[in-house]
């Protein structure tokens, strides 16, 4: 596989091409994912959950994140690596600025941010400088405390309207990849067509351009529970490169996410 860039999945998306991704933390786990062909990999903040075993991810800081981007970087040859900015990394442009160089510096490719139009200026400004934005919208983990837990987001049709606009006015704003986190199927099919950059969908239906599952909920391994959207890529399999191979050929030919993943 050639180097995976914004312009790959930019491509992909043109083509009609699932584009098929996952967490990853490590050198080790990244260095299979990539050699499977995985087109990107994140390092999310769900670091807090899987690595650190926290409730949410509202502990994770930036330099829990710069350092795991290290590591992953390092078991990386052409796989696109995009880095979270952790819980209040962002809250103003001039954070935000700082804190994506570091990740930028550790390794990253692009960042991604948790929110809708009041990061509009912050992606503007990022972008910019030369800084590439995935953007995060529905069920974004660090704001859990103001949903009151981890609930489906946009299943009313003033909120799904919403949700469509602000994805618009973040892609305008330049952000060159959406994902999609727990939301109807039909929303998520939605808001994949009134956009030109690609959306990565957990939890989103079949009809985002592409998937991400955190690494140990595909192998069965999360300390916390399998959530609904996932799928145990390593009982089919009984090999991490296996299960990782799998992953990637159900998402390219749409077998997964399948009906019993989905939220309607
Ligand atoms: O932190 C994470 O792993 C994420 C993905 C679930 C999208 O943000
Ligand atoms: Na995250």
């Amino acid at each position: 596989m050639a180097k995976v860039t914004t312009a790959t999945l930019q491509k992909m998306k043109l083509q009609g091409e699932k584009i098929s991704t996952i967490t990853a933390y490590d050198a080790s786990f990244a260095k299979i994912f990539d050699q499977a062909g995985i087109h990107a990999i994140l390092i999310g903040d769900s670091l807090g959950m899987v690595l650190q075993g926290q409730d949410d991810t509202l502990p994770v800081d930036i330099d829990h994140m710069a350092y795991h981007t290290q590591c992953v970087k390092r078991g990386v040859e052409n796989t696109l690596i995009i880095s979270d900015m952790p819980f209040m990394s962002y809250a103003t442009k001039e954070q935000a600025f700082t804190n994506a160089a570091k990740l930028m510096q550790a390794g990253a490719s692009m960042v991604k941010l948790e929110g809708g139009l009041w990061l509009e200026d912050t992606i503007r400004g990022l972008v910019e400088r030369g800084i590439p934005v995935c953007a995060h919208l529905g069920l974004t983990p660090q704001s859990v405390n103001v949903f009151g837990g981890f609930k489906v987001q946009g299943r009313d049709q003033a909120k799904a309207e919403e949700m469509i606009a602000h994805a618009k006015a973040l892609e305008a704003a330049g952000a060159q990849l959406l994902v999609l986190e727990c939301i109807p199927a039909g929303l998520g099919k939605a808001i994949s067509q009134a956009l030109t950059i690609p959306t990565i969908g957990i939890g989103a239906g079949k009809d985002t351009d592409g998937q991400i599952l955190v690494m140990h909920d595909a192998l069965g391994i999360s300390c916390s529970y399998m959530p609904k959207f996932s799928r145990n890529f390593l009982i089919d399999t009984g090999d991490i490169q296996k299960a990782i191979e799998l992953y990637i050929s159900e998402v390219t030919n749409g077998n997964f996410p399948g009906d019993e993943h989905i939220f309607k």
